[in-house]
């Protein structure tokens, strides 16, 4: 879910609906805003997306300068208008916008309820303002309203990030923070708040990103902020050095084309950040090529690594262990952050934990490492609790929480479908594979020095991608429009890039997707294999390459479609595939970079055909910041 707040001497509706459709990229299954009007809390909800809201703004002429704004994935109640944020008390005095779970709201409704309290919806959030107006006084002076707030919070339990809105305190808009972002805009005379940076930058480059436990007060004077026990504190905004078109279209179709387009330039900008410039392993070879900024204390006596993460983050670290284990030999884990919390690993001395996430703000991935924090607390080395952060939102939630991050130079990324996120996450395993290698004199220099000269080619063969293949693939997408199912095949270093290109297709076209290693096909999925099954092998030239053509070959004598991604064009890919994907070579080692690109190419064209919603795919949302 997003939230937004704006107070000042603007038209809040306007600032609020721009806002939240530079967060709808974070749920979108419902929105509303909420004013304060001549002493009146003015609601307005519609199910559905943004444009549902915007028209019924329309209607209405409301120039009230204060407001919040939500929108919504639904986590507790379906995606209706009566479960729409913001959500009020019975008397209409207090609206509210939250971001999270109240885990203890049965407990608190039932307590409501008994009191005769009665609820319009069946979300969590409810019992917010319901609390908040019980504790709030007939006339409140003026701190009543922040004090009303506190109480309600220390009732609470979750992770939550709320704004709320009193009727009888025009001038004020409370914010707080616990385990869920928030970010405080400056403007002149005028104050923001939203789950992203990136509802802000029209306005403002001065932001404050709250810290958990954190109260603020906005008034049209300034901004107070203060801890759970009402103590204040003194805080500066930062700037940010971005322009409002870095979350623009710039004449792309949709986000996500215009990302895989930017996949050149941000691999460019991760080589000119972590590689040392004319690096030769011959006359170097005391320094390392590569500039991470890790301190030894991270990076030296790791005997293990263990890896926790979501979604394509998953899909990326499980690269990042092909190249932790066979670049610097160390025996890699990669968790999933949900499932890891609950049935951790048993502790192994000398280990490093890594976060990797492309929002930062993942509550899963989060909640792992602070539990890996926590269980280590305390404990002195070889059980000591190094955390490193992998992700292209250095402001995160995640960069606050680790001992230091790689910033993947990937920028924000709006497409909920992670692509140019995804290439820099495995760039980020590159650099850290390649750093930990050459720490741990487990490559040879020559070899070290060939796998960078590779990687300084990538952005190149990644534009000859774009270029050469974007319309045959669009082209060959347009067969598989009424396709039902597709299997992805991979093995090795690709085996997660066929999980990759299976989990894209799925996300943004609603065809049933299944990536597998290629060898394990023969037991099971080749019992789905027929004719209207096409299946996409990513037969890259090395270690493995023979063994897909045969795996291939199995499916093939199914009747199988088969489309290959290759760099060889020679008459045994002629004959084996139907369909080619040419990219350039490289060495096996860098081909999942080369080979996620026409998957990203293929599983985008197919839904831009089917005519859906490719940056906002339905039920999903771009951060996920409830467990
Ligand atoms: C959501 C997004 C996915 C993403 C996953 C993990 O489900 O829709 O695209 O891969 O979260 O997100 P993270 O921000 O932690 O990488």
């Amino acid at each position: 879910c997003g939230i937004v707040g704006y107070i000042g001497t603007q038209t809040a509706t306007d600032i609020l609906v721009s806002g939240l459709e530079r967060l709808e990229y974070r749920g979108y299954d419902s929105a509303g805003v909420a004013t304060v009007l001549e002493g009146k809390l003015h609601c307005v909800r519609a199910k559905g997306k943004l444009y549902n809201l915007r028209e019924k703004l329309e209607r209405e002429v409301n120039p009230s300068q204060i407001g919040i704004g939500h929108t919504r994935w639904a986590t507790h109640g379906k995606p209706e208008e009566h479960n729409a944020h913001p959500h009020r008390d019975s008397q209409q005095r207090v609206a509210v916008v939250q971001n999270g779970i109240i885990e203890n709201h049965q407990e608190l409704r039932e307590e409501l309820i008994d009191q005769g309290v009665e609820f319009a919806s069946e979300t969590d959030t409810e019992v917010i303002p319901h609390l908040i107006a019980q504790y709030l006084p007939e006339t409140p002076g003026y701190d009543d309203f922040l004090i009303a707030v506190q109480k309600t919070i220390h009732r609470l339990k979750g992770s939550f990030a709320i704004a709320v809105l009193c009727a009888d305190c025009p001038d004020e808009l409370i914010v707080v923070r616990n385990q869920a972002p928030l970010i405080i805009g400056f403007g002149q005379g005028e104050f923001f708040c939203a789950s992203d940076v990136t509802a802000l930058v029209p306005h403002t480059h001065a932001v404050l990103s709250m810290e958990n436990g954190e109260i603020a007060r906005l008034t049209p004077l300034g901004v107070e902020i203060y801890d759970f026990s009402l103590n204040r504190l003194r805080k500066l905004p930062r700037t940010l050095d971005w322009t409002a078109t870095t979350v623009e279209k710039q004449g792309f179709r949709h986000f996500m084309l215009k990302e895989i387009y930017e996949q050149p330039s941000v691999v460019r900008s991760c080589l000119e950040t972590y590689l040392q410039p004319n690096w030769h392993a011959q006359t170097n070879a005391d320094i390392s090529p590569i500039d991470l900024g890790l301190a030894s204390e991270l990076c030296e006596n790791v005997d293990y690594i263990q890896i926790v993460a979501c979604g394509t983050s998953w899909n990326a670290s499980m690269v990042g262990k092909y190249l932790l284990e066979q670049l610097a030999g160390i025996p890699t884990m990669v968790q999933y952050a949900s499932e890891f919390r609950y049935a951790p690993a048993p502790m192994l001395p000398n280990t490093l934990t890594i976060g990797v996430t492309q929002s930062g703000e993942t509550a899963d991935t989060l909640a792992a490492l602070e539990m890996e924090k926590q269980r280590k607390m305390g404990l002195e080395s070889p059980y000591d609790a190094r955390i490193l952060g992998i992700t292209n939102r250095p402001e995160s939630t995640l960069a606050h929480m680790v001992d230091r991050i790689i910033n993947t130079q990937a920028g924000i990324e709006i497409g909920v479908a992670a692509t140019k996120s995804f290439t820099a996450q495995l760039m980020g395993f590159y650099f850290l594979a390649l750093e930990l290698a050459y720490r741990r004199k487990n490559l040879a220099l020559d070899k070290l020095e060939g796998l960078i000269k590779g990687l300084r080619e990538l952005p190149a063969q990644i534009e000859l991608i774009l270029e050469k293949q974007g319309q045959q693939i669009e082209e060959l997408a347009h067969e598989f429009a009424d396709t039902q199912d597709f299997i992805f095949l991979g093995r090795g270093i690709n085996f997660p890039i066929a999980l990759e290109g299976a989990l894209k297709l799925k996300e943004i076209s609603y065809i049933h997707a299944e990536g597998y290693p290629a060898g394990e096909m023969k037991h099971g999925p080749i019992a789905l294999l027929d004719a209207k099954v096409p299946v996409v092998a990513i037969a890259m030239p090395g270690l493995v390459h023979d063994k897909v053509l045969s795996n291939a070959q199995e499916a093939k004598a199914r009747d199988a479609r088969l489309i290959g991604v290759t760099s060889i064009d020679d008459s045994e890919a002629r004959s084996t595939f139907d369909d080619l994907l040419f990219v350039p070579h490289v060495d096996e080692l860098l081909s999942p970079i080369i080979a996620v690109v026409p998957l990203q190419l293929l599983a985008y064209h197919i839904a831009a055909r089917r005519g859906l919603d490719v940056d906002q795919p339905r039920n999903l949302a771009k951060s996920v910041t409830v467990e």
